[in-house]
C-alpha cells in the first residue's frame, strides 16, 4: 500500500456458510477493519469488501444434512456473520454474497473471457477431493492414499467430466511476478512457501463439476449445463464482482486490490490460482496477499469438529470489544500462529491497556483539574519539552511504513514507545512537585505535554481502537479526522488551547469483572494442592479438556497384518466420517461393530498406528473378564456431547 494511492481496496476472504463465525474469522476481518479505517484516516478512498462464500459441495451437504434447501440454509448463516460484523462494528462497505445475481453473471463473464482467450479446455478428470477444503489431490499428496494432506480426512475419488484451466501456462509469469513484486504476499515466508510451490510445477486446474448441482452455471454460450463451476473459481472472482466486473464495472476504478487478507490455509488459492486467473482476463495483480497464522488453542487449530472454537462473542462481551481487537492484533506476530489464552488477554488489558493509557488520561484529568481548571495550553510545550515532542514525532513517523507491511503487533508496539515517554515525562519532571515550589507554569507544560502525546497516540490508535480513541479525543477537546491526522501527525503540530472533559475510566479493573462470573474460589494450602495432585484430581476445567462424543460406527475392518487392531468409519455427526483404529480385534467381530454406538474422545491428537492414519479413541473398561466397549445406554445422536 503506498500513501500516494487515492484508493483503497481492502478484502476479508468470503467465509463459507457450512459454519458459524468463529475466533479465526473474527481476526481476519478485524485485521481488515483496522487497515479500511486506517486507509480512510488519512484520506484515502476506501473500499472494504467482505461477505459469504456459498457454493460448492460443502455447502450443499451441510444444507441437505440439516434438512434444508442450499439457499435457505445459506441465508440463514450468511445473515449470521453479517449481524456479527454488523454488531462488531466492522466498517465494511459492502457484504457480498456469491448467489448475488450480480456475482453470478460476473463469474460467468470471467468464464467466457478466459474461455475465449483459449486458457479453458474440456477433458476428463480423474482424482481425489477434499470437500472439507474444496480442494482436488493427486494420489500422490494423499496421507495413506486416502486422507487429505490439509485436514486428514478421507478425500473422495472423483472421475468426471470437467473443464480445465491452463494453470500451467501462468507458470512462468507468476515466478516473474514474485520476483518483480516484493511485497506481493506477506509475510516473506509465506511467499517463499509459494514460490517453492509453484517451482515444483504447476497442473492444470479442473474448474467445473458434474456431481452435485449447487454451484454458478458455465455461461449460456457455453452451452453445457450439466457442469457447475468450481466453488474457488467463482470465490475468488468475487474480488471483482463486487466492483461490478461483468456487470456495471461501476467501481472498478478501486481494482487492483491494496491488500487481500486471507489465513495461510487459503494463500495457495490466493497467490497462485487468483494472480493466474487476473492474468487471463488482462486484470492488473493486487498489491498484497497478506496471510496471518492461526488462532489455536492449547497449539490445535480450532474447529467445530475439536469443539475448541472460540466464540468471538463472548469474548467480546466478557472482555470488551475493543480490547478484544487491541489483543488480536498487538498479541501476534502476523503470519504466524497465537495460542488462545485468557490470561494473555487479561494481562494486555491490565498492562498496556489500564496502566500505559487509561491511566494516563485519567491522570491528565487530574492534573489539569487542580492545576488550572481543566484548560491546558501547548504554548509552553516546545519551550520546556522540544526533546520528549521530537522523540515522540520521530517514533509516531516510522508507524506507517508497518501498517504497510502488516505489521500491526510492531506497530503497536512503537505505538505504545509514546505511551512510554509520557508516563515516564510525569515520573521525571513530578509536576506536583513543581506546582508546590510555585512553578506552575513548568507543571502545565507537562501537563500539556502529555496531554499532546496522548493526542497522536489516540489518532494513530484509532484503527484499532475508534470507539476508545474517540472517548479520548473527547476528553481532550478534538476530534479524530484526516484534518487533525494531518495537523497532528503529518505536520507534527500539537493542539493549541482546550478544555478537558471528564470521562469514566476507560479500563474498568478487570478482574472484578472476571470474578463477577467465575465460580467462588476454594482457598487452597499449599499441603491440599500437593496431596490432590498426588490422588491425581483434576478440576471441572481440566476433565471438559476432553471431548467425549457419541459416535455410530458405519463401517469396521481388519488391519492387515494386526493382531490386535481393526480400523472403524466413525460418525460423529460431523461432514465426514472419522477413521479410528481401535485395538479390540481379540474382543470384536468388526460385522457386529456396524450400527452400534460407542463413546469417543473426540478432540484426541490425530496419530498414526500402523501406517493408518486414527483421529480419535473409543473408551472402553478391561478387566480380567476381558475388554467392553463404553456405549450410551438408549441410542444418541451421532456427535452427542457426552459430558
Ligand atoms: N470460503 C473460503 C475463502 C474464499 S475467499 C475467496 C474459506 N472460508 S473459511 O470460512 O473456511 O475461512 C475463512 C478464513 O478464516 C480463512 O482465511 C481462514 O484462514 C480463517 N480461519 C479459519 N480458522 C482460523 C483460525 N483458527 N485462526 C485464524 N484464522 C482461521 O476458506
Amino acid at each position: 500500500m503506498s500513501q500516494k494511492c487515492k484508493t483503497a481496496y481492502i478484502t476479508t476472504p468470503i467465509y463459507y456458510v457450512n459454519d458459524v463465525p468463529h475466533i479465526g474469522h473474527a481476526y481476519t476481518t478485524i485485521i481488515a477493519d483496522t487497515l479500511a479505517r486506517y486507509s480512510r484516516l488519512i484520506g484515502m478512498e476506501t473500499l472494504f469488501l467482505t461477505g459469504t462464500d456459498e457454493h460448492g459441495q460443502k455447502i450443499q451437504e451441510a444444507a441437505e444434512k440439516r434438512g434444508k434447501k442450499p439457499q435457505e440454509y445459506a441465508d440463514e448463516i450468511s445473515a449470521k456473520f453479517r449481524d456479527l460484523w454488523d454488531d462488531f462494528g466492522i466498517s465494511y462497505d459492502r457484504f457480498i454474497r456469491t448467489t448475488d445475481e450480480k456475482h453470478i453473471k460476473g463469474v460467468q463473464k470471467a468464464f467466457e473471457v478466459m474461455y475465449h482467450k483459449g486458457d479453458i479446455y474440456k477433458d476428463n478428470y480423474e482424482g481425489f477431493y477434499c470437500v472439507s477444503c474444496e480442494t482436488f489431490f493427486t494420489k500422490t499428496q494423499l496421507i495413506d492414499n486416502e486422507f487429505c494432506p490439509d485436514c486428514g480426512k478421507p478425500t473422495t475419488i472423483v472421475k468426471e467430466e470437467s473443464y480445465f484451466f491452463r494453470l500451467s501456462k501462468y507458470e512462468e509469469q507468476l515466478l516473474k511476478w514474485y520476483a518483480d513484486e516484493e511485497k506481493c504476499v506477506l509475510p516473506k515466508a509465506k511467499k517463499n512457501e509459494v514460490i517453492n510451490f509453484v517451482k515444483q510445477g504447476l497442473h492444470d486446474l479442473s474448474i467445473t463439476r458434474t456431481s452435485f448441482d449447487w454451484g454458478v452455471k458455465l455461461p449460456d454460450a457455453i452451452n453445457d449445463p450439466k457442469h457447475v463451476m468450481y466453488v474457488w473459481l467463482d470465490a475468488l472472482m468475487n474480488y471483482i464482482t463486487a466492483l461490478g466486473y461483468g456487470t456495471d464495472e461501476k467501481e472498478m476504478h478501486f481494482w487492483p486490490a491494496t491488500v487481500h487478507l486471507v489465513g495461510k490455509d487459503i494463500l495457495r488459492f490466493h497467490a497462485i490460482y487468483w494472480p493466474a486467473f487476473l492474468m487471463s482476463l488482462g486484470l492488473e495483480l493486487p498489491k498484497h496477499i497478506g496471510a496471518h497464522g492461526w488462532w489455536t488453542r492449547n497449539g490445535e487449530k480450532m474447529s467445530k469438529s475439536k469443539g475448541n472454537v472460540v466464540d468471538p462473542r463472548e469474548v467480546a462481551n466478557a472482555y470488551g470489544l475493543e480490547n478484544f481487537r487491541y489483543f488480536m492484533l498487538r498479541e501476534v506476530p502476523f503470519g504466524q500462529d497465537g495460542d488462545f489464552s485468557q490470561k494473555a488477554l487479561i494481562d494486555r488489558i491490565n498492562s498496556d491497556l489500564s496502566n500505559d493509557l487509561g491511566n494516563l488520561l485519567n491522570r491528565i484529568i487530574g492534573m489539569s483539574g487542580k492545576y488550572n481548571d481543566f484548560v491546558i495550553d501547548s504554548a509552553d510545550v516546545t519551550r520546556f519539552h522540544a526533546k520528549e515532542i521530537e522523540a515522540a514525532d520521530t517514533i509516531i513517523e516510522t508507524l506507517p511504513a508497518y501498517i504497510y507491511d502488516l505489521q500491526l503487533n510492531r506497530y503497536l508496539e512503537e505505538l505504545w514507545k509514546v505511551l512510554t515517554i509520557a508516563n515516564q515525562s510525569i515520573a521525571t519532571y513530578e509536576p506536583w512537585v513543581k506546582m508546590k515550589e510555585g512553578k506552575k507554569e513548568e507543571a502545565m507544560a507537562l501537563v500539556a505535554l502529555v496531554a499532546n502525546l496522548l493526542a497522536k497516540v489516540s489518532v494513530m490508535l484509532s484503527p484499532v481502537m475508534p470507539e476508545t480513541c474517540r472517548t479520548i479525543s473527547e476528553a481532550l477537546g478534538f476530534t479524530i479526522d484526516t484534518a487533525n491526522y494531518d495537523r497532528l501527525v503529518t505536520q507534527k503540530a500539537l493542539l493549541e488551547t482546550f478544555t478537558i472533559q471528564k470521562v469514566p475510566p476507560l479500563f474498568p479493573k478487570i478482574e472484578e469483572e472476571l470474578l463477577k462470573t467465575e465460580p467462588p474460589k476454594v482457598e487452597e494450602t499449599p499441603k491440599k494442592k500437593q496431596a490432590e495432585k498426588e490422588e491425581g484430581i483434576i478440576t471441572i476445567d481440566q476433565f471438559f479438556q476432553t471431548k467425549l462424543k457419541i459416535g455410530t460406527i458405519l463401517e469396521a475392518e481388519e488391519v492387515p497384518k494386526s493382531d490386535r487392531l481393526l480400523k472403524l468409519k466413525v460418525d460423529l455427526g460431523e461432514e465426514q466420517p472419522r477413521q479410528i483404529i481401535a485395538g479390540i480385534k481379540e474382543y470384536y467381530k468388526p460385522e457386529d461393530l456396524v450400527g452400534t454406538q460407542v463413546c469417543v474422545v473426540a478432540n484426541l491428537k490425530p496419530a498414526k498406528i500402523m501406517g493408518n492414519l486414527s483421529q480419535g479413541m473409543l473408551l472402553a473398561a478391561k478387566d480380567k473378564n476381558g475388554l467392553a466397549l463404553m456405549r450410551p445406554e438408549s441410542p444418541k445422536e451421532s456427535g452427542t456431547p457426552v459430558g
